[in-house]
């Protein structure tokens, strides 16, 4: 075994994925529907995983020693790669450390780069000639959304029909400068923790009588929105990511008990941006498990979006995000 570090950014779902594929095995992962993402520059994850001097597993996130459950997650995580690397016996224990480098709690989940970070840092620590696919795969088992942070720019995630998931890697579906596009993060006053999003899915996949609907519908948002993305043609895109989001939202709220992520302040940021729509401007939303708001637009309008929105009462921040680059590993001497 070797140190290598990693540095992968988070991303954001334009067409979304919510819901597990229901008599798969649980530890693979699998969704139920596919997505189409954006990676976002300056949200990142940097991770060094190397050997441990002291013959046990040693977990550090941004300074603080990792415990309980969250460590847990991450040594299961470490054996998969391993095994996946093809290698035998006891994983040799470990000492990773991890940092996220997102700009002043832009509220943003960093499960997606972080298990990005942790397959590739890990991949290249246990030797492995894994490829990117398999880093996708194996990045999607620890959070599914980390699957497409293997790649930059946009990236699309198919469902697959394999009961082994092999089918189910993302993809690259343009670079980070096919399109000069701006993601503006909208952080909202934080409530209560939300309900996690492996809960939340089950939840709304076994009650919501919503959910079959959203799993139907979700393939030909995937492929339009694919296409859309390919013509870079925000005015067909945005209508539907707003779909997606909305669809997901609803059938979410129709789970019993209710799954309500929205705060004040989230309607209110999401009618700016219909206002701003009205006159004139491209800017189109989507939210994901939490109270949080993303506008996508031209980088041209990015300054103007953003400073609508930081005048919305609740909204606490606002960031601009371009399209970020795929994960990148360096192995350490
Ligand atoms: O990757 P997870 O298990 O945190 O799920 C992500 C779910 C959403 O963020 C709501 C949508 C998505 O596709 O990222």
């Amino acid at each position: 075994m070797r140190s290598a570090r990693a540095t992968a950014c988070s991303n954001i779902a334009l067409v979304k994925y919510w819901g597990k594929r229901p008599d798969t095995d649980p530890d693979l992962n699998l969704p139920d529907v596919g997505s189409l993402s954006l990676t976002l520059a300056d949200l990142a994850t940097v991770t060094t995983v190397t050997p441990s001097d002291d013959g046990q597993d040693r977990f550090e996130l941004d300074g603080r020693p990792l415990e309980g459950r969250p460590a847990e997650r991450v040594a299961r995580h470490l054996d998969r790669v391993y095994r996946a690397g093809g290698g035998a016996g006891r994983r040799p224990p470990c000492r990773v450390v991890s940092v996220n480098h997102f700009p002043t709690a832009a509220g943003l989940a960093s499960s997606a780069s972080g298990f990005a970070a942790l397959s590739c840092a890990a991949a290249a620590a246990f030797e492995t000639d894994l490829d990117a696919a398999a880093l996708s795969a194996l990045a999607r088992q620890g959070s599914g959304s980390a699957a497409r942070s293997i790649f930059g720019g946009f990236v699309r995630l198919d469902r697959g029909t394999r009961p082994d998931g092999r089918d189910c890697v993302a993809r690259p579906v343009a670079a980070p400068d096919h399109w000069d596009v701006r993601l503006v993060v909208v952080q909202t006053t934080t409530g209560p923790k939300a309900v996690g999003s492996t809960e939340g899915m089950e939840r709304c996949r076994t009650t919501s009588p919503y959910y079959p609907a959203w799993v139907e519908t979700s393939q030909a948002d995937l492929d339009a929105a694919t296409e859309a993305v390919r013509a870079r043609d925000l005015d067909r895109l945005g209508p539907i990511m707003e779909h997606s989001c909305f669809k997901m939202h609803a059938a979410m709220m129709a789970s019993r008990p209710p799954l309500l992520y929205f705060r004040g302040p989230t309607v209110e940021a999401v009618r700016t941006v219909f206002d701003l729509r009205q006159n004139g401007l491209a800017a189109y939303v989507t939210i994901d498990a939490g109270p949080h708001v993303k506008v996508l637009t031209h980088a041209r309008d990015a300054a103007a979006v953003a400073e609508h929105l930081r005048r919305v009462p609740g909204v606490a921040a606002v960031s601009v995000h371009a399209p970020g680059p795929a994960a990148r590993v360096e192995v350490l001497p």
